[in-house]
């Protein structure tokens, strides 16, 4: 749990539909390859993910769908096919147990692909940390659109902070 209780700091502001990465900028294309997009339809991006394995999908449980989820791996402009992109569907979810839908509290969940991502330049897992961060370390941001921009653009990216575990506790609950 402790290993994922860093993932989520950064997922939170990445996944929830409303926050968007603000005062961010172009992550440079495909430099985050290992970002995938959550699609509602094929214009619209539910959420943002990362690739941990090439089977399995990071990211928020309030996220999650009833039916299996479309997503995009090798994506960096979402309104251009740039012939990098990869859709898979998602088969099974696995939203944290103890998610609370009122507080989202333990927003965190694994998505299962229904087939494994072609692991390329464009498509690459990212390492899970193994402890959270320490304090004061830069950590990345990335996730699509802005406050600014529409969605629909270039990954975006922003450099944060990470807090004390303390701090972390304090917004993200106690770790396990
Ligand atoms: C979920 O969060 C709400 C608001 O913080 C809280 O009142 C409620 O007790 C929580 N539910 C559970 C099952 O922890």
């Amino acid at each position: 749990m402790v290993l994922l209780a860093a993932a989520m700091l950064l997922l939170a502001s990445v996944a929830a539909e409303d926050e968007r990465i603000i005062g961010g900028q172009s992550c440079g294309r495909h430099q985050q390859a290992y970002q995938v997009a959550l699609m509602d339809s094929p214009n619209t991006v539910r959420c943002g993910g990362v690739l941990i394995d090439p089977s399995w999908v990071l990211t928020a449980a309030h996220c999650d769908t009833v039916g299996p989820i479309s997503i995009r791996l090798g994506e960096y402009s979402l309104k251009a096919s740039e012939g990098t992109e990869q859709c898979i569907k998602s088969t099974q979810s696995f939203p944290h147990p103890n998610y609370n839908l009122t507080s989202h509290d333990y927003d965190i969940m694994l998505l299962k692909l229904q087939n494994t991502a072609n692991l390329n330049n464009y498509v690459k897992t990212i390492g899970l940390p193994d402890r959270c961060p320490d304090p004061n370390t830069e950590c990345l941001v990335s996730g699509w659109g802005t406050t600014q921009t529409p969605k629909g653009t270039g990954a975006i990216c922003n450099g944060v902070v990470a807090g004390s575990g303390r701090e972390m506790e304090g917004i993200w609950g106690p770790a396990e």
